[in-house]
């Protein structure tokens, strides 16, 4: 079987989800391998806008099964209100939900110590990074350590038909069906790969698949995702980052506000030696172009081909003085001549094939390249 893969190329918030969701019938198994609902995932459904942060993107009128992996750390009482949420769209979505028992558990405790992160770090104060800080001193609590106390929530989902089976258990479905794996943020915001330390907790490249239990079934086709601009919440070095009005116009267009948090974002260029980095580093095999039609009407577009000194490291991006050109703009950006200078520009740059750009929020918005 085909499995593939999404991952943002930049500090999350690329349109994964809607990429996600558009795949979403190809594929048995849509897989979320990290984080937890620090993530904000927006995206149209027939008309309606949905945003999820535990579940991954699946689309379950064509009977997708979703998988939260191991490598995920849980809040269980925002998991049962997404299910519930969820179940107004989708009757009976909660027999389509299978939770790995191994993931390990956000409480109470995690969210009061998250706050000082959100300060310090700019996080979504969601208590990921003090779960997997648990985790890892070996003091942690996993869903499963819930189950065997008859912990009442983990009960309530069990009675909506959410499934609590491991990964392992599931290696025979794994083997027959296809499986697409979605990532949360970036490998700009991944705890090896990002700036650190204004990163979040997790793996958000292939390392979160394959320590997920996934490491017999890794992805073939790994896309990597990216608008025709940039933005990043939270701190933390951001080369093309814009400030004047129009950057304010940029965050308008492209309604670039926090799904989490409703915080403002930091908007800027397409930044390429960044998702250069993010190519080589997240083993890309495709690009996926979103959000153009927010840049309709501008006649120019400035994009970053390159630093002053190249990046070897992530440290790197603090000092980096990014140098720009500008490429013609476009009117429609679902008139393929118009945009092809730009999209061309972008695949001879990364050496990468340009698979899909999206254009709109609509299903009919994405277009094969
Ligand atoms: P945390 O993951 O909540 O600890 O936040 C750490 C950093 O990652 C902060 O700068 C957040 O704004 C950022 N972050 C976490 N999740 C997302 C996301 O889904 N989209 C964009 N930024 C995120
Ligand atoms: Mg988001």
């Amino acid at each position: 079987m085909t499995n593939a893969a999404i991952i943002g190329g930049f500090f999350g918030d690329e349109a994964k989800s809607r990429i996600t969701n558009y795949l979403a019938p190809n594929f048995k198994f849509i897989v979320r391998f990290n984080g937890s609902s620090n993530s904000g995932h927006t995206f149209y459904y027939h008309d309606k806008k949905i945003v999820r942060h535990l579940l991954p993107s699946a689309d379950f009128s064509y009977n997708n099964y979703a998988f939260l992996s191991s490598n995920m750390v849980i809040n269980p009482e925002e998991l049962l209100q997404e299910v519930k949420d969820t179940e107004y769209m989708f009757p009976d979505v909660a027999k389509s939900i299978i939770v790995d028992p191994n993931a390990f558990v956000i409480t109470a405790k995690h969210l009061e110590e998250d706050k000082k992160n959100i300060i310090e770090f700019g996080s979504t104060g969601k208590g990921v990074g003090c779960a997997y800080r648990d985790k890892i001193n070996r003091c942690g609590i996993r869903i499963n350590d819930l189950l065997k106390d008859n912990n009442e929530v983990i009960i309530a989902l069990k009675n909506l038909g959410v499934r609590f089976e491991t990964a392992l258990s599931l290696y025979n479905d794994f083997e027959k069906f296809s499986i697409l794996f979605e990532g949360a943020q970036s490998v700009l915001l991944d705890i090896n790969f990002g700036t650190y330390p204004y990163v979040t907790s997790s793996e958000c490249t292939l390392g979160g698949i394959f320590n997920s239990g996934f490491a017999a079934f890794m992805p073939s086709i790994v896309y990597g995702i990216t608008k025709a601009y940039s933005t990043r919440v939270g701190k933390g070095p951001f080369p093309t980052e814009i400030f004047d009005e129009s950057a304010e116009q940029l965050r308008k267009l492209g309604s670039e506000y926090g799904a989490t948090t409703g915080r403002p974002r930091r908007v800027g260029w397409l930044d390429l030696p960044a998702l250069d980095y993010a190519h080589k580093l997240g083993g890309f095999t495709d690009l996926i172009i979103t959000k153009l039609d927010v840049l309709n009407g501008y006649k120019e577009i400035p994009v970053c081909i390159a630093y002053k000194k190249t990046i070897t490291d992530q440290q790197d991006f603090f000092n980096a003085e990014p140098q720009f050109i500008t490429l013609p703009g476009w009117n429609n950006s679902k008139d393929k001549v118009q945009i092809k200078p730009f999209i061309n520009y972008i695949q001879n740059y990364m050496g990468c094939p340009i698979k899909y750009v999206s254009c709109g929020v609509n299903q009919g918005d994405i277009l094969a390249w």
